[in-house]
């Protein structure tokens, strides 16, 4: 009999059938097992495992593993709890969900480029006033990370008319999108962005990048998106940044600690806008169809997707 394949993950009994439902449709060939349901000879013989933000310490009980395939695209908690591990990690990539994503960026792109922050507190003030107009031509965007999501953001960005630049560790060559390496290149286009929209991954070289000395060389009244990870910006600096300037407002979908706490300060910060994660969603069935193709390969050929670079942390 084939090794089972566990799916696991930090989410609810609903959701957690319909990953199984969806994915079992795909692959009829396997045995698709919720992790808890799964016998101790199980756990022994599974080779490939399905996971939504798991538990780290679950993945950790399938001792003959050889690579594990998650359902989301940042993968930063199994880098950290389980890269040592001798098992591959595979993320999601999916261009439903660099789609979303880029629909996600551009929403929050026009929300701070049509000044409706503003607009809002001038509304509570009852203040009659018309704020001065730009084309999006005439305001630059600068994307941190030019990955799956990064590229399809930077893209859309640019066919609505924003000027358009990017950042990532290694140099990309895009049409239309001027593009930045290392430090100064990071602290270049940051000098020169209105609006600064962060899709970086969480790893050793990202965490707390975004902080005081990086974020005040940014141009006076510029906003910052972060659809990344939120440990990527240091939130108490953020914060002191939109105080004294020179940042005006800042969009978080992620945060140090998600759930946000009910009594964290940021709540009613009046130049932030809190969003619950939701900036781009896996999409199960989209999500389902890369995952059974992936794992038909591997079946068939002996050969993993492309796999987390461990060493890099994504
Ligand atoms: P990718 O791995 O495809 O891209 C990551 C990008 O970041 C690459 O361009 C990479 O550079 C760059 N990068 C990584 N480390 C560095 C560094 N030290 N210095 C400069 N650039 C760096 O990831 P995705 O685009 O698929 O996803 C990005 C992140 O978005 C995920 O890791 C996740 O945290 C977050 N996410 C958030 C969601 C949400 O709903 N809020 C949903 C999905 C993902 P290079 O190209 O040179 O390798
Ligand atoms: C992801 C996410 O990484 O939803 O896929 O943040």
């Amino acid at each position: 009999m084939k090794a089972p394949i566990p799916v696991t993950g930090q989410i609810s009994k609903d959701e957690a059938g319909r990953w199984l439902q969806e994915l079992s449709a795909r692959l009829p060939d396997e045995r698709l097992i919720w992790l808890d349901d799964i016998s101790e000879a199980d756990c022994q013989a599974a080779e490939i495992a399905i996971v939504a933000n798991p538990d780290p310490n679950e993945i950790a009980k399938l001792t003959n593993l050889k690579w594990v395939h998650s359902v989301w695209a940042g993968v930063e908690r199994l880098v950290a709890d389980l890269g040592d591990q001798p098992f591959e990690i595979v993320r999601l990539i999916d261009p439903e969900l660099a789609r979303t994503m880029a629909e996600a960026v551009l929403s929050w792109c026009l929300y701070l480029h049509r000044d409706m922050p503003a607009y809002a507190r001038l509304q509570r003030d009852h203040k009659w006033a018309e704020l001065p107009y730009s084309k999006p031509s005439q305001k630059t965007v600068g994307v941190l990370g030019l990955g799956a999501l990064g590229i399809a953001a930077a893209q859309l960005l640019k066919q609505f008319g924003f000027h358009v630049q990017g950042w990532s560790r290694t140099q990309k060559d895009l049409p239309g999108i001027e593009t930045f390496q290392g430090p100064r290149g990071l602290e270049q286009m940051i000098g020169q962005s209105d609006l600064l929209v962060c899709l970086l991954p969480l790893t050793e070289g990202t965490r707390h990048l975004l902080d005081f000395d990086l974020l005040k060389k940014a141009c006076p009244g510029a906003s910052l998106i972060n659809f990344g990870r939120g440990p990527v910006v240091v939130t108490d600096d953020l914060v002191t940044l939109l105080d004294q300037g020179p940042l005006d407002h800042a969009v978080l979908d992620v945060f140090d600690q998600e759930p946000l706490p009910e009594n964290s300060l940021l709540w009613d910060h009046p130049k932030i806008t809190i969003l619950p994660h939701i900036s781009a969603p896996t999409d199960v069935l989209t999500a389902s169809d890369i995952v059974a193709s992936n794992i038909k390969q591997y079946r068939r050929t002996g050969q993993l997707p492309p796999v987390v670079d461990k060493k890099f942390g994504y």
